[in-house]
């Protein structure tokens, strides 16, 4: 996954409830606003998440909240003759981080590789980035492996991968 953007200190009070549905096109000004808050390298393009949004090798998730506004999404790839789905990005408006949103939609993208007969969910993730890794090892996701050098800063990547079957 990509390099992300530091917290901000003086956000607005965090968001209570949540629901997570796939993405539509109505959805791509909100997508696009928070890859790029969100991360530093390697965005989505908008036309990037067009074409996800209409692709069988990708689901795009969001979560929102009670007045349908975007707090987090999540973009997963499948590969044709493959039985592992890759966790590309997860991500939660810095504003709502904290609140279950990244877990919730974690659940949605583990559900959706099941239901796609998956028998594993693989990712890579920036070596200092605590709150994700801890995310996904509460999740059940273990350690597979690290690419050193990985991201234009010189940072580590720890790969992590979740038995489904
Ligand atoms: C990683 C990220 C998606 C987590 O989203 P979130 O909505 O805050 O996650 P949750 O509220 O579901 O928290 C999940 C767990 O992470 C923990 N956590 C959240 N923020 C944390 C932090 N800054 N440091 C350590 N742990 C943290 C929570 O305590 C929670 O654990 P718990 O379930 O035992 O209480 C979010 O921090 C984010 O968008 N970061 C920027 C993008 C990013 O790094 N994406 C992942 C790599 S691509």
């Amino acid at each position: 996954m990509r390099r992300v953007l530091p917290d901000s200190a003086d956000l607005p009070p965090a968001i209570s409830s949540t629901r997570v549905r796939r993405a539509a096109g109505s959805d791509l000004d909100d997508l696009v606003a928070l890859e790029q808050r969100s991360f530093s390298t390697d965005r989505l393009s908008r036309a990037q998440y067009r074409r996800h949004l209409d692709s069988d090798s990708a689901v795009v998730l969001i979560a929102t909240d009670s007045h349908r506004q975007l707090l987090g999404s999540a973009v997963l790839f499948f590969r044709k003759r493959s039985s592992v789905a890759r966790l590309y990005s997860l991500a939660t408006r810095q504003e709502a981080r904290g609140h279950g949103v990244g877990a919730a939609l974690l659940v949605a993208t583990i559900d959706a590789s099941r239901q796609r007969g998956c028998q594993a969910m693989r990712l890579e993730v920036r070596s200092d980035n605590s709150a994700a890794i801890g995310l996904y090892e509460r999740a059940g996701f273990q350690r597979i492996g690290r690419y050193e050098s990985y991201y234009e800063d010189g940072a580590d990547a720890l790969r992590y991968e979740l038995t489904l079957a």
